[in-house]
């Protein structure tokens, strides 16, 4: 597929900087940002013209808010479920404590209608991430339930703006009606996707930035489905100037002049623009379809120029993963692929599609029911793991592991960069190996992240025992 070519050629030949650990946090004032999130449904217009009725937020007044928190600092927030039914919120990319993870029954007990549950955690990381329910997760998502996470970097970088995209799409009729969240025969395929392009609940929004300025674009894919490549483009004699700065979280090891990305269900891209220098001038976000580029939202020069350069932008740290120790490294092998005939998923409180599609080393996840449950895989705290992903399919497989950031290793279908991610593409047929130290002891899901492909079997957990 040549529209992996960029993601794989990033940092070919970049080496890996051992991450040094983070200092100086306890040096800083603690301070608890306490936030509520008043989980509800509501009214909204997406298409212009329109109301799309029982949508989800998590709060009462609009599209869900872009969460900011630091580095090293707790974070406490109030879920107040007020949307009729149970709900988890888990932290996407986060590598917190594990019964502040937002999974029903592996972490915690679903939170039942109009019941309130404190999430308290703190992010050892830094970079783009995003929040979304763990429970009945396909409809709770279709109808709205992703928000944006940011966790700041220690030191300003030095831009003029940031700012946080929440990509996704929405299955609306002309009357901006939902209409069904999903088809079978496309769940047991690449997935269903949606026919209304958002970003942050708007169709194709226009952001005004500051002229000759630099801006932060914080790419988050939130959709149920959709694999796509993303572009920011601009006209480079107006002085439009792209860079490519973070992939899921993580700093490249080097800055690349890329202004496009590959993104699946859960991945996040970091961008920096320089603005052109005349007031009008704009700059697309672009996603490749099968008939071309479409805008998804632009961005417009106001202003005088404030004449930046990309030069002037300070790197970011990068976050303080443990290095793996890939000699003394075992190896634990997942087939992503299809199930054994017959299984049938349970009923849950957390919804069920009512199919059986996908499995894990020939074990379809049942749904989120209460335990015990067995764990795909049994890993010592502290040991450093090869995690060998197979996929048997002919579609693509976002796996994601919670509350660990793993290492991308190699592939036996292209080169691929060390990058460190919690959301890895598998492409179809494709094995790929990634290592991680198993550092973060608990339950902690492992799924891919086309929620119809996890809500049908492609699910599981992996146990870190100390
Ligand atoms: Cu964003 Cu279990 O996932
Ligand atoms: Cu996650
Ligand atoms: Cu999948």
């Amino acid at each position: 597929m040549a529209m992996i070519s960029r993601r794989e050629l990033l940092l070919g030949g970049a080496a890996v900087a051992a991450a040094p650990l983070i200092g100086g946090l306890a040096a800083r004032q603690a301070h608890a940002a306490d936030t509520l999130l008043d989980l509800s449904r509501l009214s909204h217009e997406i298409l212009p013209g329109t109301l799309t009725r029982d949508m989800m937020s998590f709060v009462s007044t609009g599209a869900p808010p872009v969460l900011r928190m630091r580095r090293g600092e707790t974070f406490n927030v109030d879920v107040d479920n007020g949307l009729g039914e149970a709900v988890t919120v888990h932290w996407h990319g986060l590598r917190i404590a594990n019964a502040m993870d937002g999974v029903p029954y592996l972490t915690q007990n679903p939170i039942e209608a109009k019941e309130r549950f404190r999430y308290s955690f703190t992010p050892p990381d830094a970079g783009t991430f995003w929040y979304h329910p763990h429970c009945n997760t396909l409809e709770q998502i279709a109808r709205g339930l992703t928000g944006v996470l940011i966790v700041e970097d220690d030191e300003d970088p030095g831009f003029d703006a940031d700012i946080p995209l929440n990509i996704r799409d929405f299955r609306l009729n002309g009357e901006g009606a939902f209409i069904d969240f999903y088809k079978p025969r496309n769940a047991a395929r690449g997935g269903t996707l949606g026919t209304v392009s958002t970003v942050n609940w708007q169709v194709t929004p226009r952001h005004d930035v500051p002229a000759g300025g630099l801006v932060r674009l914080r790419l988050a894919v939130t959709d149920l489905t959709r694999v796509a490549t993303y572009r920011v483009s601009g006209n480079e004699d107006a002085g439009a100037r792209v860079r490519l700065l973070a992939l899921d979280s993580n700093p490249l090891p080097v800055p690349q002049d890329y202004n496009e990305a590959l993104l699946a269900p859960g991945q996040r891209a970091d961008f920096a623009l320089r603005v052109p220098d005349r007031e009008g001038e704009e700059v697309a976000l672009l996603r490749d379809t099968p008939t071309g580029p479409v805008a998804i939202a632009t961005f417009r020069a106001v202003g005088a120029s404030a004449n930046r350069t990309l030069a002037e932008l300070k790197p970011f740290s990068p976050n303080p993963f443990a290095e793996p120790d890939l000699a003394n490294a075992e190896t634990v092998e997942f087939l992503f692929g299809w199930t054994p005939d017959g299984d049938a998923p349970q009923r849950s409180i957390c919804g069920s599609l009512g199919y059986t599609f996908w499995s894990i080393n020939r074990i379809a996840w049942k749904g989120d029911v209460p335990g015990p449950l067995d764990p795909l895989a049994t890993l010592k705290q502290g040991k450093t793991y090869v995690l060998r992903f197979r996929n048997e399919t002919q579609n693509d497989h976002p796996i994601h592991l919670h509350g660990h950031t793993f290492r991308l290793l190699r592939s036996d279908k292209r080169k691929v960069p060390p990058l460190w991610t919690d959301t890895a593409l598998l492409q179809a047929q494709e094995t790929m190996e990634v290592v991680l130290v198993a550092d973060n002891p608990g339950d902690w899901a492992f799924h891919c992240h086309v929620i119809e492909h996890q809500k049908t079997g492609l699910a599981g957990f992996l146990r870190v025992e100390a």
